[in-house]
């Protein structure tokens, strides 16, 4: 099987304002070399996605929006739709925990806005993750099973290409708890799995897997020495440019 590029994902939550996010991205850009098999990515709030959209090289650095609604225009106050994100961000983040639980998404809205990125030309990194008590019951399997089936309901076999998927358990965001590889490995095994029922045993190969939660540049490697295991996406150590770029580095010297 041919190996799928490498993706660092850097998502800023709700920190940086416009000034410091245009720094950051400066000096990033300075710390890193352009590759073809590793793809970096951030994700900025999204109020200074246009302006870094200007100041950003593409060649090194992608965006990424961390929500949008998928309706395309219309009354709903204080929402950015993904067609007004079209040209302005290669991919976007959708049904990320802290959207899910605090507020309070559906599968509904993740399942259209899946669909509303890949109509509006980018792609969307879908993230799927049990919580503790869903762990605790041994229901890690059904979840995954279930957020995958019904956020893919209406993306065909040959847009699911487009999708990312990224494994957070949501016991392991900002929580320093961080998944071991063991549980890397079952849970990249039952997306892939569900994937091939869902699609067939050819297109779900092409579908890039990235892990979520604590990670840091000690354990970068280990999950990205996992195979089926395509890449991070990374929280609090993205804000750390240090960090964030021995992360990138741990990916590039992997790919040697
Ligand atoms: P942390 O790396 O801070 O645990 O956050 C992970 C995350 O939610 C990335 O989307």
């Amino acid at each position: 099987m041919p190996s799928r590029k490498k993706l660092i994902i850097g998502n800023w939550k709700m920190n940086f304002n416009t000034h410091d996010a245009s720094i950051y991205l400066h000096r990033l850009q300075e710390a890193i070399t352009e590759r073809r098999d590793v793809q970096v990515i951030v994700a900025p709030t999204t109020l200074t996605l246009q302006s870094l959209s200007l100041q950003v090289n593409r060649r090194k650095v992608k965006l990424a929006a961390q929500n949008f609604y998928w309706r395309d225009f219309g009354p709903y106050t204080g929402e950015t739709s993904a067609t007004q994100l079209r040209g302005i961000v290669d991919y976007g983040l959708v049904g990320h925990s802290e959207r899910r639980y605090l507020f309070h998404e559906q599968e509904k809205d993740i399942r259209y806005k899946v669909q509303a990125a890949v109509r509006n030309g980018f792609k969307p990194i879908l993230c799927v993750g049990e919580t503790r008590a869903e762990r605790t019951n041994k229901e890690t399997h059904a979840v995954l099973y279930d957020q995958l089936t019904a956020s893919l309901a209406n993306i065909t076999s040959d847009e699911v290409g487009n999708v990312i998927i990224a494994y957070e358990p949501v016991w392991a965001i900002g929580t320093g708890d961080n998944a071991k590889s063991s549980d890397v490995v079952k849970a990249g095994s039952v997306i892939r799995r569900t994937l091939r029922n869902l699609y067939g045993d050819k297109v779900s190969k092409d579908v890039q897997i990235v892990y979520g939660g604590s990670v840091t540049s000690s354990s970068a490697t280990d999950y990205l020495s996992i195979p089926g295991i395509d890449g991070l996406l990374v929280g609090g150590a993205s804000l750390q440019l240090y960090e964030f770029s021995e992360i990138i580095k741990k990916a590039h010297d992997m790919q040697k």
